[in-house]
């Protein structure tokens, strides 16, 4: 099913940077808004589905090694953002969760995505523009904090693999 521009792909088969994790952060930002603008650009409902699907999947995988990992590791440097942040990603997990239990096919799903696509591209604006940059200032050592996601991501990647073979095997 993946096709060679396949841009999950792309970023799966590039190391860990666990010296500047913020990188591998905005990675996944990238993933996201291409992701995004083929779900908007496309007309074709197959390119759409597929589209929705790995947007579901890099937003779902993203957000829980931000709370899990980056989050509690920067929270000190901006309390209040980070608080504000974490109320954001749980606006989307509801629209995630209504949309997981969902076919792509049904008419209804579509107008969701869209509203998933607006909230969360102004939430990785917001991290980008003032959240990454007051880090960069902070006296925080990131390789630790790099070298914790670099595993929790692996586990992540793991658990999601075995999942996708079970669903395969039924
Ligand atoms: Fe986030
Ligand atoms: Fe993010």
């Amino acid at each position: 099913m993946d096709t060679p521009d396949d841009p999950i792909d792309q970023v799966s088969h590039e190391a860990f940077p666990v010296d500047n994790p913020i990188q591998a952060l905005l990675r996944d930002h990238a993933l996201v808004r291409k992701l995004a603008e083929r779900y908007r650009n496309s007309d074709s409902m197959e390119v759409k589905k597929q589209a929705a699907t790995q947007l579901l999947q890099a937003i779902h995988m993203h957000s829980r090694l931000e709370e899990s990992v980056f989050y509690p590791a920067v929270r000190r440097v901006e309390p209040n953002l980070i608080a504000l942040f974490e109320e954001e990603h749980l606006a989307v997990d509801d629209l995630l969760a209504t949309l997981q239990g969902m076919s792509m096919n049904d008419p209804a799903a579509q107008p969701l995505v869209l509203e998933m696509i607006d909230v969360v591209l102004s939430h990785i604006e917001e991290e980008e523009t003032e959240l990454f940059p007051q880090l960069q200032h902070a006296v925080i050592d990131m390789t630790p904090i790099g070298l914790e996601m670099q595993a929790f991501e692996a586990n992540l990647v793991h658990m999601q693999a075995q999942l996708s073979e079970r669903r395969a095997r039924r």
